[in-house]
């Protein structure tokens, strides 16, 4: 199966990614639109849930009606940033059990190192939605699809608001099955490691650290 990327290319979508890039959005503006930008991504990354017709009794009348019948879902956020996201996929899918990934990035190698995994027990039955704002080198996000899938998990899309050309390159070089939603594909990454334009360091921003 090849790496199916989807960049978002919504008016809404667009104009809320353009506010969370300018530098002089506030902490609590950035936090807010970051929840809007991964609900409407959420809705990209759902929509080939399976799902099944059944009959319910409106008010007036028995009608056909759907309901998504596959797998039970997992959402897994890499910390902390991917935190960030979580609220806005429980607000739509209630019912999802939650795995936190925690993975730092060396400053030195950029490589990923993983310091906390608590999985749901029954990850391996559940489709595994991945929240990761930025995908840079894709280092650690490729190394957080390598620990759900150890732990059973078949199914995995990734949610990121920000992509940069390598990152994808590099979940596709590695997780080929992996389908990517994310609201830009950007120019590159720069010597840091930050993707550029970009719109800084996802974690500062969203917690108002330095
Ligand atoms: N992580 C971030 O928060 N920002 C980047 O640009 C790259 C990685």
């Amino acid at each position: 199966m090849s790496c199916v990327v989807v960049e978002v290319d919504h008016p809404l979508v667009q104009h809320k990614l353009g506010l969370l890039r300018d530098v002089t959005t506030p902490t609590q503006q950035f936090r807010q639109l970051v929840n809007e930008l991964t609900l409407l991504l959420t809705y990209e990354a759902t929509k080939d849930l399976a799902d099944e017709e059944f009959e319910i009794e409106t008010p007036l009348e028995r009608t056909a009606a759907r309901r998504i019948s596959g797998k039970k879902v997992a959402v897994c956020p890499i910390l902390r940033a991917g935190v960030g996201m979580l609220d806005a996929v429980l607000s739509l899918i209630p019912g999802a059990r939650v795995g936190f990934i925690g993975l730092y990035r060396d400053e030195e190698t950029l490589e990923p190192v993983e310091y906390f995994v608590k999985l749901p027990n029954d990850v391996a039955d559940r489709d595994v939605l991945l929240l990761d704002p930025m995908l840079a080198t894709g280092n650690s996000t490729a190394a957080a699809v390598t620990t759900v899938k150890a732990a059973g998990a078949t199914s995995v899309r990734l949610i990121a608001l920000i992509a940069a050309p390598e990152g994808i390159a590099r979940i596709h070089r590695d997780h080929p099955d992996v389908s990517i939603v994310v609201a830009s594909v950007d120019r590159a990454l720069n010597e840091k490691g930050y993707i550029v334009p970009g719109l800084g360091d996802a974690g500062d921003r969203l917690y108002g650290t330095k």
